[in-house]
């Protein structure tokens, strides 16, 4: 017993002596990972192909390239995963194909950059770990590249507030769990692609702005069986049905489609618990208003007005929130907030 005991004292004794070795060696251990020489290569390549803006002044071979100012190193592997450039109105030029040789990266950013223009350089094509791809308020132009399809690892497609034009390329609907769309503010036509967002698992979450664009044709109709959680479809020129985004159980949370040509009949809709932001106004929907919409606890914006509807305002529950300027022109809606009054069978005047 003594002896074991013994033993392992002078086995903690060697344990903690060995620690303190390791805490004592600790400071010549490098804060950040050692930087790989195709990465540093690949960033001095970025900085030259922008003109060496003062935006990347940090970005120089004296330090390691894992502390450079806009990029992340994988603590493991020291690989860059990272670039975040962001707000610089005196950074110039074109999209610079050398982010293609960062083949590690998993997260690129080029944000709030208003010089930067040209095409989306098909070079992203090579990024094969890629996740999520932001390219949002520049002046890049040219089309929603169609090879953006191919990048099988994309979570978030963020190309909002651009000049980008022509359609929406189908090859969206292949990156199996790309579940985060934005192409807002741009000058994109024609139809959503039917087939997007069919590749993903059922349960995932769908977060979708397409707003500020002229889109035409319906909205697809598979949509009905997408767990869509936001969708902004507001400002386009989009007909039909849109029902199929709404229905009893499902995530919905905020919905707006305004300022559209949508046709449907609002009558018998459910509208999904969860709901708090509901605008379809400036549309040809007809039908009422669904009386389950006084209890829907979360709702804080309702806007129908514009539309086809008639029948009862309905009352209650939170509804006293929402003012005639959510109904009004509509065909014949009636009843508090708005003057009309409700008659028994509502006729139409002429
Ligand atoms: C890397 O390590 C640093 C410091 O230990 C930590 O702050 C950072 O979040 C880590 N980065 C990643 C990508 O895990
Ligand atoms: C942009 O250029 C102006 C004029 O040269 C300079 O004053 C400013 O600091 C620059 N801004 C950035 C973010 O580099
Ligand atoms: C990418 O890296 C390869 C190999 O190091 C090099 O030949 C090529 O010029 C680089 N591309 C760019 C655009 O810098
Ligand atoms: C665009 O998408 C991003 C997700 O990256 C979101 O956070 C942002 O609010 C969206 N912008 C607009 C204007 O809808
Ligand atoms: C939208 O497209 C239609 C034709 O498809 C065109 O007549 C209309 O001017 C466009 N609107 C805008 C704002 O570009
Ligand atoms: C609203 O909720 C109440 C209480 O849960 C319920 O009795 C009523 O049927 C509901 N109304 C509609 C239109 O769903
Ligand atoms: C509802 O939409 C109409 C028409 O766009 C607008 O005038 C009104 O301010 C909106 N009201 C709310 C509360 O959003």
């Amino acid at each position: 017993m003594m002896y074991v005991h013994k033993k392992m004292r002078s086995l903690l004794l060697l344990q903690l002596l060995l620690l303190v070795v390791v805490v004592v060696a600790e400071p010549d251990k490098p804060d950040s990972p050692q930087c790989h020489p195709d990465d540093e290569a690949a960033l001095l390549a970025i900085d030259s192909a922008l003109g060496n803006p003062y935006h990347f002044a940090s970005w120089s071979s004296d330090t390691p390239c894992c502390d450079w100012y806009d990029v992340r190193c994988d603590n493991d592997s020291g690989r860059i995963i990272s670039l975040y450039v962001f707000q610089d109105a005196n950074l110039t030029g074109t999209i610079p194909d050398a982010i293609a040789n960062l083949t590690h990266l998993r997260d690129l950013t080029l944000h709030h950059l208003p010089q930067l223009s040209g095409d989306i350089p098909e070079s992203l094509a090579a990024l094969s770990e890629l996740s999520q791809l932001t390219i949002s308020w520049t002046a890049v132009s040219g089309p929603v590249p169609s090879f953006l399809g191919a990048l099988t690892t994309l979570t978030l497609l963020d190309l909002s507030f651009n000049a980008l034009t022509g359609t929406i390329p189908a090859s969206l609907a292949e990156p199996p769990y790309l579940s985060g769309i934005n192409l807002s503010r741009n000058r994109l036509v024609g139809p959503i692609p039917a087939a997007l967002f069919s590749k993903l698992a059922p349960q995932e979450d769908v977060y979708l702005w397409l707003s500020h664009n002229n889109l035409s044709g319906s909205i697809p109709a598979a949509w009905a069986a997408v767990n869509m959680v936001h969708v902004d479809l507001s400002r386009n020129a989009l007909t039909g049905d849109a029902s199929m985004l709404f229905g009893r159980g499902k995530a919905l949370q905020y919905v707006d489609l305004s300022r559209n040509a949508l046709s449907f009949s609002m009558s018998g809709v459910e509208i999904p618990e969860q709901v708090y932001v509901m605008d379809v106004s400036h549309n040809g929907i007809t039908g009422s208003i669904p009386a389950q919409v006084a209890n829907l606890t979360n709702l804080q914006l309702f806007n129908v007005s514009y539309n086809k509807m008639c029948g009862a305002v309905p009352t209650g529950g939170n509804m006293d929130r929402f003012d005639a300027y959510c109904y009004r022109h509509n065909k014949c809606l009636c009843g508090a907030p708005l003057s009309a009054t409700c008659r028994r069978y509502t006729t139409i005047k002429t």
